[in-house]
């Protein structure tokens, strides 16, 4: 067995990227409780300690509710800015040296914010991260699946005046009950508007989401994915193509999809030749940025070094850098 502290060593040390990462979902409780004051959002909690104790989630649908009452407290650029920078320092201390994020407008507009302030408030702490420590980005918009096509059509036609800062488009919220085919109209929308696609599937769903938005969705990333091994034949297809699965251990277990980390089907995958890798999802709400997310898995699964690396190069291959790009970073990890 590799040593414990060689692999935390080398988790830390290691060039990484992450590639599923809500950034409505990095905002920590301080920030949370600053801008509630600072733009006089009412927040359901007294205090921070409060915060805190409310994030015990039974399932997706429990941890969603308290996180669209946590993003009501931004509202102005310099809000999404500082949501933004924060994340940004937290990549520089888990040396995440490329970072692939999502946000989601429909839980902005409707209370009146608009598009142009989030997504200029994100980009604008985006450049200053390449600026000031060479951490590069690359930006997706999620549609909330719970929404109608229509709410989500809208968004796309704001998105489609901002395609030097939006790479993608992807699908979060609710998954059980939303499935792909919901979506099919507007994902054939975006990629002929020039978006790559990717979509939560398989994180609480059946794996038949996730064949739709392979099949219908054309997503070049599935992200979760976890379901995927109740069904051989889905299986041999992710296998086959290589499709990323962006797996998140820590948020399966705070949603209760695994009981605990030692359960994770992360290392089945892994085994299996499927392109999985680690990521933090919404680390200000399940307890961990990316490098505890490895840590803690690697130490629950009994990873191998070699594991540890594979995931980490998974991750560079399943970006949206150019190949170039990727040749170089996978050169640095060793
Ligand atoms: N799943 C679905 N929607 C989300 C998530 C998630 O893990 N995080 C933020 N929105
Ligand atoms: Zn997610």
């Amino acid at each position: 067995m590799d040593n414990f502290n060689t692999i935390t060593d080398f988790i830390n040390k290691s060039p990484k990227t992450e590639l599923h990462l809500h950034i409505e979902g990095s905002l920590e409780p301080e920030l949370m409780f600053k801008l509630s004051k600072r733009n006089k959002v009412e927040i359901p909690f007294k205090n921070i300690d409060e915060i805190r104790s409310a994030y015990n989630f039974t399932n997706l649908d429990s941890f969603l509710k308290i996180y669209y009452e946590g993003s009501n407290v931004l509202i102005s650029e310099e809000d999404f800015f500082d949501l933004t920078w924060e994340y940004i320092l937290r990549c520089k201390q888990d040396n995440i040296v490329h970072t692939e994020i999502f946000f989601d407008p429909q839980s902005h507009i409707p209370r009146g914010i608009r598009f142009e302030t989030v997504i200029s408030g994100i980009d604008k702490a985006l450049k200053k991260a390449e600026r000031d420590f060479g951490i590069t980005s690359k930006v997706i918009m999620c549609f909330l699946r719970h929404l109608d096509e229509e709410s989500c059509f809208d968004v796309l036609k704001q998105a489609c005046n901002y395609k030097d800062k939006i790479i993608g488009v992807g699908l979060d919220s609710s998954e059980k009950g939303n499935p792909p085919i919901k979506f099919q109209n507007l994902f054939e929308q975006a990629i002929r508007e020039g978006f790559l696609t990717v979509a939560h599937a398989g994180e609480e769903g059946p794996p038949e989401y996730i064949w739709d938005s392979l099949n219908l969705l054309k997503i070049k990333r599935v992200d979760h994915g976890i379901q995927c091994l109740k069904d051989e034949k889905l299986i041999e297809r992710l296998v086959k193509d290589q499709i990323p699965l962006t797996v998140c251990p820590l948020s399966n277990v705070k949603l209760c999809v695994f009981d605990k980390l030692e359960n994770h089907n992360l290392k089945k995958m892994l085994d299996k030749g499927l392109r999985v890798m680690v990521n933090s999802d919404d680390p200000a709400y399940f307890g961990g940025y990316l490098n505890q997310n490895l840590i803690e898995t690697s130490k629950a699964l009994n990873l191998k070094l070699e594991d540890v690396k594979k995931l980490i190069e998974n991750s560079f291959k399943s970006s949206f850098l150019n190949e170039e790009n990727k040749k170089d970073w996978l050169k640095k990890i060793s």
